[in-house]
């Protein structure tokens, strides 16, 4: 068991797939993290459900009863204070931050984004993917900059794009080796921290 397991706050909008990943990597003895608090900025995620299912601290901050971003980023920063978190992580979070609230949590928010990147930041990666014929795809974990899906890489996994593809089948390959790789990044950075 490490000295101390860093507190970790997870960010969703929606299904919590890489949420369910990372609680799973929280239970191993020597797991460097530990999942202290889940938010949600939409009510219903389903994610929350697993965070209740896992003991865990779960609420939801909706954008929609803030009526700014700078407001709801307020929101959301004393939240993360309140809890203690060390890190933050967005999985499947669906909203913009604010420069002032990513500056805030500089070097220590991670993203796990369904590309390649540099290549196709923003959505339908995997559909870019196929229209531009690229023989492999995957997924990076970076820390989180003022610039949409930008900031140094953490960790990425690669897969080959298979003849007969489509958008859907290929997000879900990509989402297997998201769910190993979202663990093995937030190990390195809470061990780096
Ligand atoms: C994942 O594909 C992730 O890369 C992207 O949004 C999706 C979230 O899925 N940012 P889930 O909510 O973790 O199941």
């Amino acid at each position: 068991m490490p000295a101390r397991r860093r507190p970790v706050a997870v960010l969703i909008s929606g299904r919590g797939s890489n949420l369910q990943a990372l609680i799973d990597d929280a239970a191993a003895p020597d797991c460097p993290y530990e999942i202290v608090l889940v938010i949600s900025n939409r009510p219903g995620a389903y994610g929350l459900e697993r965070a209740k299912q896992a003991g865990i601290a779960a609420l939801t901050i909706d954008h929609k009863t803030h009526p700014d971003r700078e407001t709801f980023d307020a929101a959301l920063h004393d939240a993360l204070i309140a809890s203690g978190s060390d890190i933050v992580c967005l999985a499947g979070f669906m909203r913009i931050l604010t420069p002032g609230f990513v500056s805030k949590w500089e070097g220590r928010m991670l993203n796990i984004h369904p590309s390649l990147l540099p290549k196709y930041k923003g959505v339908d990666t995997h559909a870019r993917a196929l229209a531009a014929g690229d023989e492999t795809h995957g997924c990076s974990v970076h820390y989180v900059t003022a610039e949409l899906d930008d900031g140094p890489v953490i960790a990425q996994a690669e897969i080959p794009v298979l003849d007969g593809d489509t958008p859907d089948t290929l997000a879900e390959r990509v989402l297997e080796v998201e769910h190993r790789l979202y663990p093995q990044a937030l190990r390195k950075a809470a061990l780096d921290l």
